[in-house]
């Protein structure tokens, strides 16, 4: 056998026995997750948590502003009749309960009708619920691309009797994502704030 086989061989056999100790590393681990772990891990897949927009005092932002702090994210509308005020409303008081704990929590109101939401209607609108939130707007295809990577729906809805003739559809999930950038975890509509200060407080 000459030497280069030799070495061949050996290098397959090690990348084998890695294999073998990596499997036996990991499969007992997955074996024994909770299904709300798979649940977080999947959704932990299919999410991409990026997003270059535009805050509402003009300043362009991407996720990479707001490392290091635990993020609250929900998409709606400033002309939104009842979901965003509500959700709103719910992160001001979550802010609130927090404490000073709250100043690890950064709540991010992102638009999903940039084209009434301006940096200006933005900075307006989520002022009148809680002073530590910041409204999030951009371009069409900036705030499109936010959407899809956060797997957010919307939709422009034609509404002869509301303003400007349209409102939008769009869903309702709050986002909580680590200091890292990851999905920690989310809350689906009218989560009671006081079920989201707990959580919070397991975390922070
Ligand atoms: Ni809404």
């Amino acid at each position: 056998m000459n030497r280069w086989r030799l070495i061949r061989i050996s290098l397959w056999g090690a990348t084998g026995l890695v294999a073998i100790a990596a499997l036996a590393v990991t499969l007992p681990q997955f074996l024994s997750v909770s299904p709300t772990q798979l649940v977080k891990a999947s959704n932990q897949a299919v999410i991409t948590a990026e997003f270059s927009l535009v805050s509402h005092a003009g300043e362009p932002v991407t996720q990479e502003n707001f490392r290091g702090q635990w993020l609250l994210i929900f998409f709606g509308f400033t002309h939104c009749p009842d979901v965003c005020p509500t959700t709103l409303n719910d992160i001001s008081e979550v802010m609130d309960a927090l404490g000073a704990k709250a100043r690890e929590v950064q709540p991010l109101f992102v638009t999903v009708d940039p084209e009434r939401d301006t940096p200006v209607a933005m900075a307006e609108y989520v002022s009148a619920f809680h002073p530590r939130i910041i409204g999030l707007t951009g371009s069409t295809q900036q705030v499109k691309q936010a959407a899809k990577n956060f797997r957010v729906y919307f939709q422009k809805v034609v509404q002869a009797e509301v303003a400007d003739g349209y409102s939008m559809d769009h869903s309702t999930l709050l986002f909580l994502l680590n200091p890292d950038g990851g999905l920690e975890t989310f809350f689906t509509y009218a989560t009671p704030p006081e079920d989201i200060v707990a959580r919070l407080e397991e975390i922070l």
